[in-house]
């Protein structure tokens, strides 16, 4: 990429801006709202839910708090030590409970296909919900074995495969209990900056989606690694709007709902830091401005829990792109992703990566 780097700084600057490493691991943040939450949810004893991405955050907090709440519930991992000492913390913090830890690679499509066949054996009753929580942000510009960018693949192509998938276990659910839910995870970045839905995201260009940006720009968490994170955010808004139109429609008892943390405290940005698309110096000081994990998760469980949530609805901690922190309140699909063009080119283009219709 072309434009300033941190290297024409005073060398002083460049010293202290790239050495300084991220603190994050260290920095604990209270929950503020959680406790008064958690107490409102209602039992989810009788409910079978699958949860991507429970080895840290706003997933492991969920994951938690259903199987707290008496659900039957999946933890959907790829196979690392994080995901065997996660998982071993939910069993041994509930040693009664009905929980699952099934290998899902969601860098791979073959790893989504096996992860719901082992989903359909353990869930014969079906699943009431499927909370799309994993994700990944600002990594480099790198293909998957599949040929997809590598945060549009983990954050929407994967999921997209999952739920086509799942949706017989979700009918299933729905007939029996009278409804079931798809809950998909996005971000304060779907606004960002475009607002528009690109194509060439969604195609097989993995590796050659704009490169991996100045240290200025990840500084500035500006550059082509977070135009891919922001599109893919997009992608979890768009795909709920296409969902909510299709099951409605269709007269299905699934709803659609998606949620957004705000900015919370979790492994999201040692993760970003780790691959080179935060700046440690700048991140420390970012992040001062999160809430705590359980606080982000509030929107996430509130669409897979409460019993008024609609399909069609968003839960985080505002609309704006400032609602980092705060309670989780409902508000409307956005119009910058839920018309007929850009539910459409989502829809279309995921079916295209995934190889094979999707329909409801
Ligand atoms: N934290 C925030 O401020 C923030 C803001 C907006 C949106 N979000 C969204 O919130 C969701 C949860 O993120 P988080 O903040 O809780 O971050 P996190 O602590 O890093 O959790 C992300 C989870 O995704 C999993 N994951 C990543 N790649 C995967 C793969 N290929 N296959 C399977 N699982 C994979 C991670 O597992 P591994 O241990 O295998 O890496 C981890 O369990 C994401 O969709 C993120 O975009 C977060």
């Amino acid at each position: 990429m072309c434009g300033p780097t941190l290297r024409d700084r005073s060398p002083s600057v460049v010293f202290v801006v790239t050495r300084t490493p991220y603190d994050g691991a260290m920095t604990v943040i209270s929950p503020k709202h959680f406790p008064t939450f958690r107490a409102s949810l209602p039992s989810m004893a009788d409910k079978t839910v699958v949860i991507t991405g429970t080895t840290s955050g706003t997933g492991q907090i969920a994951a938690r708090t259903v199987t707290e709440l008496g659900a039957k519930v999946l933890v959907l991992n790829r196979t690392s030590e994080r995901s065997t000492r996660s998982f071993a913390e939910l069993t041994g913090a509930f040693p009664d409970a009905d929980l699952h830890n099934v290998e899902c690679d969601l860098q791979s499509f073959a790893s989504v296909i096996s992860a719901a066949e082992a989903v359909a054996r353990l869930c014969p009753e079906g699943v009431d919900v499927l909370a799309n929580n994993a994700g990944v942000m600002a990594l480099a510009d790198t293909a998957t074995g599949d040929g997809f960018d590598v945060q549009m693949q983990t954050n929407h192509l994967s999921h997209f495969l999952l739920t086509r998938e799942l949706m017989p276990l979700l009918e299933r659910a729905a007939e029996g209990s009278g409804e079931a839910r798809i809950v998909n995870h996005s971000s304060i970045a779907r606004m960002s900056p475009s607002k528009t839905l690109v194509a060439k995201n969604l195609e097989k260009q993995g590796g050659h989606l704009g490169g991996d940006g100045s240290s200025l720009e990840n500084l500035i968490l500006r550059g082509p690694r977070w135009q891919r994170y922001n599109q893919s955010k997009l992608a979890n808004a768009a795909f709920t709007a296409a969902l909510h139109h299709k099951l409605t429609n269709a007269g299905s008892n699934v709803k659609a709902l998606v949620a957004h943390p705000g900015l919370a405290n979790t492994h999201l940005q040692q993760t970003s830091v780790n691959e080179g698309g935060m700046v440690g110096f700048f991140t420390n000081m970012f992040m001062r401005f999160a809430q705590s994990p359980e606080d982000g998760a509030m929107g996430l469980l509130s669409c897979m829990c409460l019993p008024d949530a609609q399909s069609g609805q968003f839960y985080g901690p505002g609309s704006g792109s400032n609602a980092f922190k705060g309670k989780a309140e409902p508000f409307a699909l956005e119009s910058f992703y839920d018309n007929i063009e850009t539910r459409d080119l989502l829809w279309s283009k995921s079916e295209e990566a995934i190889g094979g219709e999707f329909s409801i």
